[in-house]
C-alpha cells in the first residue's frame, strides 16, 4: 500500500465526472487499498477517486466501524428528514461550510470483486456518502454550501477535532 497525494481545489480533476469501473483487477484493489490507507493518514471520513487524481467511481468511507469501498456507487434510498451541519473536504483544505444534506441514505455499490451491496448511513455516514459521491460527478461541497464558515468561526473551530470528509 502507498499513500496517494491529495488534489486540491484549483485542480481541474475535481470538477470532472468520473467514468465507470469495468475492471475489478488489482490495479483496482491496489488503488482502494491505497485510497483508505490516505484516507486515515488524513483523518478524513471519506474520500473519492477525483480527489487522488483517479476520474474513476471509486469511494471509500470510513464509518468508525470499518472501511467501506463503494465502487460504481449510487443512492438508490433518500429520508425524507434532513439534516444541517458542518462539512469539510480533504481537497479544501483549511475550510468549512453549512451544508444541508438528508439524514438518511442507502448506497447501492459493488466491492473491489465486483459483488453488489447495499448500505445505509445515517448522520455522519449519510453525510459522507452524499459528499463523496458528489466527488465522481464534480460537485464540491463549497457548491452546494448555504455558507462558508468565517475566519472567526474557523478560529474557534482549530481547537476542536471536526472530522474532514
Ligand atoms: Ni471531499
Amino acid at each position: 500500500m502507498a499513500l496517494r497525494k491529495i488534489v486540491t481545489v484549483g485542480d481541474p480533476v475535481l470538477n470532472k465526472v468520473c467514468r465507470p469501473v469495468t475492471k475489478f483487477d488489482d490495479r483496482l484493489a491496489m488503488l482502494i487499498d491505497d485510497m483508505i490507507e490516505t484516507m486515515h493518514e488524513a483523518n478524513g471520513v471519506g474520500l473519492a477517486g477525483p480527489q487522488v487524481g483517479v476520474l474513476r467511481r471509486v469511494v471509500v468511507v470510513d464509518t468508525g466501524d470499518e472501511d467501506l469501498e463503494l465502487v460504481n456507487p449510487e443512492i438508490v434510498e433518500t429520508g425524507k428528514e434532513m439534516q444541517t451541519g458542518l462539512e469539510g473536504c480533504l481537497s479544501v483544505p483549511g475550510k468549512y461550510g453549512i451544508v444541508t444534506r438528508p439524514n438518511y441514505v442507502v448506497v447501492r455499490a459493488q466491492d473491489r470483486n465486483g459483488d453488489w451491496y447495499e448500505y445505509e448511513g445515517e448522520e455522519l455516514i449519510a453525510r459522507a456518502f452524499c459528499h463523496e459521491l458528489a466527488h465522481l460527478d464534480g460537485q464540491l461541497y463549497t457548491e452546494v454550501a448555504e455558507r462558508m464558515l468565517t475566519p472567526e468561526e474557523l478560529e474557534q473551530l482549530e481547537h476542536g477535532a471536526e472530522d474532514t470528509e
